[in-house]
Order: C-alpha cells, then sequence, then structure tokens
C-alpha cells in the first residue's frame, strides 16, 4: 500500500439495487454477511464525495448535500474515518462534503454510493493506493451494500467462509455493457417514510426473531445460481421471475420480524400488483418488481416493453415520478491532490 502525504480526493460512486438481498450479519465486527448477494449499480444516479484532511481540525466534520450532520450519521463517517487513519497512519481529522443527485435514506441505497465513494475519495486522500478488492472490503465496513457499489455493472458479493473476512468482498460478474436491453423502471413512491431503523440493526432483529430466515438462507445457494445463470444468459423472463421470488422471500422475512419491519406504503404494493397483472395478461414474466428497506419500486423489463410498463406504472395513484435506468459504471475519481 503505498503512500504519500495527506491532501484532497473527491470521488463519484453510484447506488445499486439488490437482486438478491443481504440481509442478515454473521459477524457485527467484520460486517460479515450470512448469505451472498447479487446487484446491478445503476446508471444516472450518483453520490459524490470530497474529503479533505486538514491539519489543525479539531474534529472531523461532515456536510451531505450542504448540510452539517451530527448525530448517527456523523459518527459513521468518522468511525469510517478512523479506519482509513489506522491503514495509513495520517494523523489529521477530515472534512467530508457529499452530495446525491437522488433523495437519502428513502431505499435509493444512498448508504451504498455514500460509503462506496467515502471509501474511494478517504483513501485516497489520505495517500493510500487499495486494489478494488481492498476498497470493496473497507467500504463493506461502512455499509454492507457499499462494498458492491465499488463495481460498475453486475456485481456479486461472495458471504465467504473464513472467520476473519478475508474471503468476503463483491467482484464484478458483468460489466455494463452486457446487457443494453435490460431496463430499471423506478417508481418514486409519494410521501415514502424516511428509514427509521438502520438496515443494518434491522436486519438483525430478523435473525433473531423470524422463523423464515432460516428457510431464506437454506433457498438462496440455488437461487443465486440460477440468478447468475439468466443474467449470464441474458434470459428476461427467467431473470424476472428469480428476482419476484427473491423480493417476496424478503419481505416475508421483514414481515414476520418482531416488531414487524413493513417498506412498502399502499401505492408500493399496487404497483407489485400491477407488474404481477401484466404478466399475467401477457403470459411470461415480462417484467419483474424488486425493492429494497424502502417504498420505491424497482421494476426491470426488456427495452421493447419499457414504455408500456412504465405507463403502467406511472398511472397509478401515488406514484410521483418514474425513473428509467440502467447498469451503469463504476466508481470515478474526480480530484486528487496531495497536502
Ligand atoms: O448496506 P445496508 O446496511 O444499508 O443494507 C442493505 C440492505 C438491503 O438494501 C435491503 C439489501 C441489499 O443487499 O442491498
Amino acid at each position: 500500500m503505498p503512500r504519500s502525504p495527506p491532501g484532497v480526493a473527491a470521488c463519484e460512486t453510484a447506488p445499486n439495487i439488490a437482486l438478491i438481498k443481504y440481509w442478515g450479519i454473521r459477524d457485527p465486527e467484520r460486517n460479515l454477511p450470512y448469505n451472498s448477494s447479487i446487484s446491478v449499480t445503476l446508471d444516472r444516479l450518483r453520490s459524490r464525495t470530497r474529503v479533505r484532511f486538514r491539519p489543525g481540525l479539531t474534529a472531523d466534520e461532515f456536510r451531505l448535500n450542504g448540510v452539517r450532520m451530527g448525530g448517527g450519521p456523523l459518527g459513521d463517517v468518522r468511525r469510517f474515518l478512523d479506519r482509513v487513519r489506522d491503514l495509513s497512519g495520517v494523523t489529521d481529522h477530515a472534512e467530508v462534503r457529499s452530495t446525491n443527485n437522488f433523495q437519502t435514506a428513502s431505499g435509493l441505497a444512498s448508504s451504498a454510493s455514500g460509503f462506496a465513494a467515502l471509501a474511494g475519495a478517504a483513501t485516497l486522500a489520505a495517500g493510500l493506493d487499495l486494489s478494488p478488492r481492498q476498497l470493496s472490503q473497507l467500504a463493506r465496513l461502512g455499509s454492507g451494500s457499499a462494498c458492491r457499489s465499488v463495481f460498475g455493472g453486475f456485481v456479486e458479493w461472495r458471504r465467504g467462509t473464513r472467520p476473519d473476512g478475508r474471503d468476503c468482498y463483491a467482484r464484478p460478474l458483468f460489466d455494463e455493457h452486457h446487457w443494453p436491453e435490460l431496463v430499471d423502471v423506478v417508481a418514486i413512491v409519494a410521501n415514502a417514510p424516511t428509514k427509521v431503523v438502520r438496515s443494518a440493526s434491522a436486519m438483525q432483529a430478523s435473525v433473531r426473531t423470524s422463523a423464515e430466515f432460516a428457510r431464506r438462507q437454506r433457498e438462496l445457494p440455488a437461487r443465486i445460481d440460477a440468478l447468475r445463470r439468466a443474467l449470464k444468459n441474458r434470459n428476461g423472463p427467467a431473470l424476472f421471475a428469480l428476482i419476484m421470488e427473491e423480493c417476496d422471500s424478503f419481505r416475508r422475512v421483514c414481515e414476520t420480524t418482531t416488531p414487524s419491519l413493513n417498506y412498502l406504503t399502499r401505492t408500493s404494493r399496487e404497483v407489485l400488483e400491477a407488474v404481477r397483472l401484466e404478466n399475467a395478461v401477457r403470459g411470461e414474466a415480462v417484467a419483474g418488481y424488486t425493492h429494497d428497506a424502502g417504498a420505491h419500486v424497482h421494476v426491470f423489463t426488456l427495452r421493447a416493453n419499457a414504455t408500456r410498463v412504465r405507463a403502467r406504472i406511472q398511472a397509478i395513484r401515488g406514484v410521483s415520478a418514474t425513473h428509467v435506468l440502467h447498469a451503469g459504471p463504476g466508481p470515478r475519481i474526480l480530484r486528487v491532490t496531495r497536502g
């Protein structure tokens, strides 16, 4: 890990949407998951983070979309910077400025892109030159899903089996040009509640209390293999059926958690129903839904069906907007200046 004096660096990353969900931590200290997960890094949505280590600063500062943050978000950033200081030997505190061009904490995975961007910018500003694998492992410690946003395209986060977590990191499966016909129509649901319980705590409640959790773990290896195959063969109907099965399994675990975790609004449920109906009318899966720990719904379909699917979703009362997204590139380094 070559080092040079600390300075300033900026990095831009994209959120990812999980097709196979990470839900459950087997080692909270190292943030090691129970199961592997697969995601698509998205285009158009972006987090930009600039980190400047400043001698004389008495504490780390964090601004998100121009607003000075305190409490939990600041604590998370400070803990993360401590790890970067440990790795690099830098002792200065840092100024962190982040912007998202999309809603924060709404189920559009701002923590994934946020921590991936912070990992990229903070390590470069600290003079570290990490490999993508090392960066993925570091980002994982900020937020599990962030380890996947270190790559573009279709990404698998392998759970690994080692207790020290050295075999637990994300790796690219296919790049963003692999399947250009695949479209993600995101239904933005009006009045989506802001996340109150962090996903990392919510999933641990599921591990402890949901009777569905163990069953889901047993089903996952076969579903992950099938999903990898569907992506490789660019098989739309197979992919759409699998992501709905997976999303329903994730939701069952959430709903059977005590206290119950309900991320969807009535509008979100109408979007799911519209997709089921469209598939029933067409006689095959022409689209598939998925959602994370939030109310917005991602509807995957093929370009030939995108206009129709989008119009169908946009017509649902309570859907305030739809975004048409695709697989997008990995992180971009915007600026590195040594101190
Ligand atoms: O990375 P976290 O701690 O925000 O958890 C993400 C959990 C899900 O978004 C629901 C699933 C996933 O794999 O991204």
